[in-house]
């Protein structure tokens, strides 16, 4: 009962009462000068991509370029970025209508496909969602509709209920592990029940991020890394980090992950409780003293040496496109506040500080990025996963200027 009136309470006060009103068409008005940028980054990307292409093994999939070298770093199907190239051609697709970037996308599907079948890991919503779900999404063909469900079913695998998780890593059976990126796989199980009826994918979304919500957030709502669990009862054995900068650090792209995930999930079940999430997350990290001024933040909020440390671009693509859609979750002034900041982070990135040169960057769209600080890998580098958050965030931002 006392939920029941929380509900109401909260989407009385909080939560926008219909896509078009006053008040959230106000908060978000888009302005035609960053359009133009937009437009102009869109046409560019598409000849970024038209030279990557032309340095990719058919079967290969672009992760990173280091320009010292002029290298290119590519991957098969199976680790967790084989979806963003041929869901940002999509996006491109989708923006301009460019034949050969679809040509090029339906090509990369096609070695991605065999993925669905995977059980080994807990990317496949990166991996089979933003590919396949964006191929639906523009012309649906029944294929795709196999190729999420059984990727759902692959993903849904991996959940346990002792824990209440869906596992992220297999590397020591023991330990449960599931890191806060984990959220961002939800996406294609909502999917999935959308396309077979069962509600069953649907529920461990639902667990999961209600698991996550309650032991992944310390009291501020920046989130740990990983959170260890006992596979056997669901007992926490540890909090951690991975790719931060310390146990108790807030790095940066998992911040992302966190606000873009509670953000989905609110979307998906209108659950008041996810966008209070989403929300909590979103003040942190706009309200953050080392959050620079233009909005990309450092790899990790707490790094050491700030200002004299990396940006990370993807983060800061990832925050964007999750606050474009969050605005349109609230209304008045926070709807306002979001729209701002994330237009503030594409003028940024539409900029020469992080945008490249067409030409440059080994055909990538975007600079500075970075991949695993800790382990020394892949740092200021352009990476496949900001460029695909960027592409998204840009046709958000476009499709809130036509409402
Ligand atoms: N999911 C891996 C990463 O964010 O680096």
């Amino acid at each position: 009962m006392f939920r029941l009136v929380w509900k109401v309470f909260f989407l009385v006060l909080f939560v926008v009462p219909g896509a078009d009103s006053r008040a959230q068409q106000h908060g978000r008005k888009a302005h035609k000068g960053l359009l133009n940028e937009i437009d102009k980054s869109l046409t560019a990307s598409v000849g970024q991509y038209k030279l990557l292409a032309q340095h990719l093994p058919e079967d290969r999939f672009p992760v990173t370029y280091y320009e010292a070298s002029k290298k290119w770093v590519t991957s098969g199907s199976e680790p967790w970025v084989g979806g963003f190239y041929p869901g940002g051609l999509l996006y491109l697709y989708e923006a301009t209508k460019d034949s050969f970037v679809y040509a090029e996308a339906l090509r990369k599907l096609k070695v991605l496909e065999k993925e669905q079948f995977n059980k080994t890991t807990h990317d496949l919503g990166f991996m089979m969602y933003c590919s396949f779900g964006n191929a639906k999404r523009l012309a649906p063909r029944p294929e795709y509709d196999t190729v999420i469900i059984n990727s759902a079913r692959s993903l849904a695998s991996r959940f346990n209920k002792q824990v209440g998780c869906i596992r992220s890593w297999d590397s020591d059976p023991g330990r449960f592990m599931v890191i806060i990126d984990n959220m961002m796989n939800l996406e294609l199980l909502f999917a999935a029940t959308r396309l077979t009826g069962d509600s069953t994918y649907y529920k461990i979304a639902v667990t999961h991020a209600n698991t996550t919500l309650k032991h992944h957030f310390r009291s501020d709502y920046s989130s740990y890394h990983l959170v260890i669990y006992d596979p056997k009862d669901g007992s926490i054995l540890k909090k951690q980090t991975v790719q931060g900068a310390a146990d108790q650090s807030a790095w940066s792209r998992g911040q992302a992950w966190g606000l873009y995930g509670y953000t989905l999930m609110y979307r998906e079940t209108k659950d008041p409780v996810y966008l209070q999430q989403a929300n909590r997350i979103a003040q942190y990290l706009l309200n953050h003293p080392n959050l620079p001024a233009d909005k990309i933040p450092y790899w990790d909020f707490n790094a050491p040496g700030i200002p004299a440390t990396a940006r990370d671009v993807s983060a800061g693509a990832v925050i964007c496109s999750a606050l474009l859609e969050l605005s349109g979750h609230v209304n008045g002034k926070t709807a306002k506040t979001y729209f701002t900041a994330a237009e503030t982070m594409l003028r940024s990135l539409c900029s020469p500080a992080y945008l490249a040169s067409v030409g440059e960057n080994g055909g990538f769209i975007l600079k500075h990025g970075v991949g695993n600080y800790p382990k020394n890998a892949d740092i200021d580098v352009p990476l496949i996963y900001a460029d695909y958050y960027y592409l998204e965030a840009m046709l958000r931002y476009k499709k809130a200027s036509r409402r």
